[in-house]
């Protein structure tokens, strides 16, 4: 039997540093997949073997929990552990990963690995994947990145390559509420959203994430509410110390501009979600300082260019910057960005399609040898 699964990697729209704080954020799926094969052994041995590394891992569902594996293997091998530990009962298998969503750039190839692993591994024990089904996954990926791989991540990337509808982004509330399908209408107003990846890599495991992290839970102690989501900028004048203020004030002021997206993106209002967008970008730069030169640099040259909004998307200190274009400029904002790098002795960044996708499904099965039970295809 074998399981042929993908998931997307994200963009987040809107709504960033707020996932880990009781926030709003509104991703969605962009056209790059993690795409996983699995084929079930007769023994219970795993064998991971991925495109882009030399080496597969190999071993047992019992070798890959916390601290046993590290690297790529400990997202795709600590998920089938984090399967394991929420009960699945997984037989062995065989793995091939393939993957053409960016490593390291900000658009979420960690949860698009982990997604196309869960949604995969589940296919293969026979269950179909429902929407209640892929509430458990979100889950158990974030249980996989957060204590296999150490990685203190607040769930954002998760719900959005799981949950995100097809063709439209997801309005995450982490304060309880349900998630909600946003409509993306842009492109029926010849309105584009692109992606500019700077190729400078971030690294999410240890330093500066968690360090914002920490200043948010410091905010959120000393103004004595239970989440960032409680508080309001009047309440900021009651924080004493200059950094936590700024933080906290990137937070307050983020969670209502995803609101003022929200209502830009029903009014089919571009420009007023552009300015939504440059607003968020200045709030990351200047009060989270989560940006670095080269996300600035691609904003303002795609600003300059005619873009109608841009800001850095995803955890920061590099990945990628997104831009919202009328369709005849994009060429144009393109190649001014690229002048740009060029001007200030930096590689070329990769221009990237953020054309709204779907979330992660099985794509294939070998439904000769499925299961009692099992739906085959996409149940999405
Ligand atoms: C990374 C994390 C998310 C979220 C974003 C910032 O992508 O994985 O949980 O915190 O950064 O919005």
């Amino acid at each position: 039997m074998a399981i042929t699964a993908s998931a997307p990697g994200r963009v987040n729209l809107i709504g960033e540093h707020t996932d880990y704080t009781g926030g709003l954020c509104l991703p969605f799926a962009i056209p790059y997949t993690t795409t996983v094969r699995l084929t079930r052994r007769d023994d219970d041995r795993i064998r991971l073997t991925t495109t882009h590394a030399p080496r597969p891992w190999e071993g047992r569902l019992l070798d890959a929990g916390p601290g046993a594996v590290a690297g790529w293997a400990a997202y795709a091998a600590g998920t089938l552990w984090a399967l394991g530990e929420a009960g699945f009962d997984l037989p062995g298998m065989d793995v091939l990963i393939d993957s053409t969503v960016p490593i390291g750039a900000g658009l979420s190839s960690s949860a698009s690995l982990e997604a196309a692993m869960a949604v995969g591994a589940v296919a293969l024990c026979g269950r179909t994947l429902d929407s209640s089904l892929r509430r458990e996954l979100v889950e158990v990926c974030r249980r996989a990145e957060t204590e296999v791989v150490g990685a203190p991540t607040g769930g954002l990337d998760q719900h959005a390559v799981l949950l995100a509808p097809e063709g439209g982004a997801l309005l995450l509330d982490f304060d309880g509420a349900p998630p909600r399908a946003v409509p993306l209408t842009w492109a029926e107003d010849r309105v584009v959203l692109v992606i500019i990846d700077t190729g400078v890599t971030h690294a999410l495991v240890e330093g500066d994430y968690g360090s914002r992290r920490a200043e948010c839970e410091a905010a959120t102690a000393a103004l004595g509410v239970r989440s960032l989501r409680a508080a309001t900028l009047a309440d900021l004048g009651r924080l004493q110390d200059p950094v936590l203020t700024r933080r906290a004030r990137h937070v307050i002021s983020e969670n209502s501009r995803v609101e003022d997206a929200v209502a830009a993106l029903g009014a089919r209002d571009w420009t007023a979600l552009g300015r939504t967008l440059n607003a968020s970008h200045r709030s990351l730069r200047d009060d989270f300082e989560v940006s670095c030169p080269e996300l600035d640099l691609a904003v303002d040259a795609a600003l300059d260019a005619g873009a109608l909004g841009a800001r850095m998307t995803g955890g920061g200190f590099g990945g990628s910057a997104i831009a919202l274009v009328p369709a005849e400029r994009v060429d144009g904002c393109r190649r001014a960005v690229d002048a740009a790098f060029t001007r200030a002795g930096l590689a070329a960044p990769t221009h990237l399609d953020g054309t709204p996708s779907g979330a992660a499904a099985v794509i294939a099965d070998d439904a000769a040898s499925v299961g009692p039970g099992y739906s085959s295809g996409s149940s999405r």
